[in-house]
């Protein structure tokens, strides 16, 4: 009796911890209300003739010019780009929350379909600005397909990495959130467990004493 109840309670609380996973969102490249394209002369948003599958939605936006870029706020844990791979595919710079992360390459002998080039998870699940520019010589092109944002509802319980456990996590994450930091990797996923397990726990001996109380 006893275990059938707690065996339940658990995959009650798991199922909810499931249905908080981690999820990725995918916007377009053509989504123009949230990502700005600085100079917009310098850039151009015609798919690739006959090679549209190997685009998400068929469609690309891309430039020649080094120093055009282009810029996309969202609220989330994780971001991703995405664009073709090729051998004329230029270098491009990213910078994240005011700070430069690096130079990236999306180079491959053969045409081949959009894809990763850069990203990044375990970011405060606050609001983040990213850019990405030309960073080649004029004769190699950037072009960028999609934008990928990855977003952790169990993250706005967690306090984060660094400082002590405050009274209050989510205020204290909201405190923060402007600062855009970088949390690291290790430790909030050491803490998303953490909390997980702890609540599993805490939960299960609730009906143990529950139970025995009975
Ligand atoms: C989101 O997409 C990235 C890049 O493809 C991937 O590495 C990551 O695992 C995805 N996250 C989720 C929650 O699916």
């Amino acid at each position: 009796m006893v275990n059938t109840y707690v065996l339940a309670s658990i995959t009650l609380l798991l199922s909810t911890v499931a249905f908080a996973a981690p999820q990725n969102t995918t916007f377009d490249d053509q989504d123009f209300a949230r990502i700005t394209y600085t100079n917009p002369n310098d850039w151009q948003h015609y798919p690739l003739e006959g090679y549209e599958t190997l685009f998400y939605n068929g469609s690309r936006s891309y430039t020649y010019v080094l120093g055009a870029y282009a810029t996309f706020t969202f609220i989330g844990t994780g971001i991703y780009f995405q664009g073709p791979y090729a051998n004329d595919q230029a270098k491009r710079r990213v910078i994240l929350d005011g700070e430069e992360v690096g130079v990236f390459t999306a180079y491959a002998p053969n045409r081949a379909p959009s894809a990763v080039f850069w990203g990044t998870r375990n970011l405060l699940n606050a609001n983040h600005t990213v850019v990405v520019s030309h960073n080649d010589t004029a004769t190699e092109i950037f072009a960028m397909d999609a934008w990928i944002v990855e977003t952790d509802p169990e993250a706005t319980i967690s306090p984060p990495s660094t400082g002590t456990a405050a009274s209050s996590p989510s205020l204290q994450i909201e405190g923060s959130a402007g600062a855009g930091t970088l949390a690291s990797a290790g430790s909030y996923r050491i803490e998303r467990l953490g909390i997980t397990t702890m609540a599993v726990l805490a939960y299960t001996c609730l009906l143990l004493l529950t139970q025995r109380a009975i």
